[in-house]
C-alpha cells in the first residue's frame, strides 16, 4: 500500500495568506527551513492504479499538479482518483471537492453528519451526485472501499469516534459547551490493504488521547495524528488570534498533557504529525521543538512524504 502526504498543514496552510508572523514570512521567501505546507489531505492506492484520498482540501489541485501518481493516464479526461473518504466537515477537508467537479466519477464516503453538510449547500451540487455517488459510513463500521462502478479498490475502512468537536463554521453557541458536537463529528480512520492485512490510521483531528484511543492503536506500524498546536494557549500568547487548541478541538504536542507524552509508551512502528498549523514552532527545522518531537521519535511530515507498507 502507498501513502503520500498531500497536504502536512493545517487549515490555512503554512503560510497562511493573511499571516504575517515571522515563521510565515520565512516560508514566503523560501527558506529551506520554513517549508511551505498545504492543507490537511493523504492519498493512498492500495492497487498501484486507484487512489482514494483521504479529506479534500482546498488547496488539491496544486497537490494533484505535484503528485506525478494522481495526473490523469488515459484518454483525455481521466484521473486515478477513485474515492474521497471525508473524516468531518472542516473547510479544509471538504473544500476541495469543489475542485472536483468536471464530470469525473468518483465515491464519496462521509459520516451521515458530513453528507448532511454537502447536502444542505447546494454548491457542493457542482460535483454532481448522479456521476459521485454520495456514501453513507458509520462509526463502529467496516467498509470495504469502492469505486462508481463498484470495483474493488482494496482498500478497507474502520471508522471509530475521538474526541473532538464539530467543525469550526457549524459550532452551535445555543447548544452549550460543545457547541452541539455528537460523537461522529471528529473520527479517525484504521485503512487496512485487504489482500496483505497491513493498516494505519489517520486520526487528523482530536482533543484528547484516552486510554481506549492508545490501546485501540498500540502494535499498528504506522500513525497520522493531529500535529495542530505544539502548546495549548500558542495562538493567543503569539497573538495571531483568541483560540486556544483546545478551544478548537485539537491536543497540543507537548507537555504532560500532549500527544507527544501520550502515546509514549504505545509501541507504533512510524508515528507522524499532519494537519500542523502555521502557530506550530515544530514546522521550523531549525527550532528546539523540532528537535524534541524528533527526539521523541515523531516525523514532522511535510508535502509530498511518500510510505509504503
Ligand atoms: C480545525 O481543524 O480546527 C479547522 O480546520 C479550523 C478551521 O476551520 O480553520
Ligand atoms: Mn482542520
Amino acid at each position: 500500500m502507498e501513502i503520500v502526504v498531500l497536504g502536512s498543514g493545517a487549515g490555512g496552510g503554512f503560510p497562511q495568506w493573511n499571516c504575517n508572523s515571522q515563521a510565515s514570512n520565512r516560508a514566503r521567501h523560501g527558506d529551506p527551513k520554513a517549508k511551505s505546507r498545504t492543507q490537511s489531505s493523504l492519498a493512498v492506492c492500495a492497487n498501484g492504479k486507484d487512489w482514494v484520498l483521504l479529506n479534500a482540501s482546498p488547496d488539491i489541485r496544486h497537490q494533484i499538479n505535484t503528485t506525478p501518481a494522481l495526473y490523469p493516464a488515459e484518454g483525455l479526461r481521466h484521473s486515478p482518483i477513485s474515492a474521497v473518504l471525508l473524516t468531518n466537515a472542516d473547510v479544509d477537508h471538504v473544500a476541495g471537492l469543489l475542485t472536483l467537479r468536471e464530470s469525473h466519477p468518483f465515491a464519496i464516503y462521509g459520516t451521515g453528519r458530513v453528507l448532511d453538510v454537502l447536502g444542505a449547500n447546494s454548491i457542493f451540487n457542482v460535483v454532481n451526485p448522479d456521476l459521485v455517488p454520495r456514501r453513507p459510513f458509520g462509526l463502529g463500521q467496516t467498509v470495504d472501499i469502492r469505486g462508481t462502478d463498484d470495483s474493488d479498490l482494496g482498500l478497507r475502512v474502520e471508522l471509530f469516534g475521538v474526541p473532538g468537536k464539530v467543525a469550526l463554521w457549524l459550532e452551535d453557541e445555543s447548544k452549550g459547551a460543545n457547541f452541539g458536537s455528537v460523537e461522529e463529528d471528529t473520527i479517525g480512520l484504521r485503512i487496512e490493504e485487504i489482500q496483505s492485512g497491513k493498516s494505519f490510521y489517520y486520526i487528523p483531528g482530536c482533543a484528547a488521547v484516552p486510554n481506549e484511543l492508545k490501546a485501540r492503536v498500540n502494535g499498528t506500524d504506522l500513525l497520522f495524528f493531529d500535529g495542530t498546536t505544539w502548546t495549548d494557549d500558542e495562538m493567543p500568547r503569539m497573538g495571531l488570534g483568541p483560540k486556544t487548541g483546545k478551544r478548537m478541538g485539537h491536543i497540543c504536542m507537548s507537555g504532560a498533557e500532549g500527544s507527544i507524552a501520550a502515546f509514549a509508551e504505545v509501541s507504533i512502528g512510524k508515528r507522524v504529525f499532519v494537519h500542523i498549523n502555521n502557530s506550530n514552532p515544530a514546522l521550523l527545522e531549525d527550532s528546539e521543538e523540532r528537535k524534541e518531537a524528533e527526539k521523541a521519535g515523531w516525523i514532522i511530515s511535510e508535502d509530498g512524504m511518500e510510505f509504503r507498507l
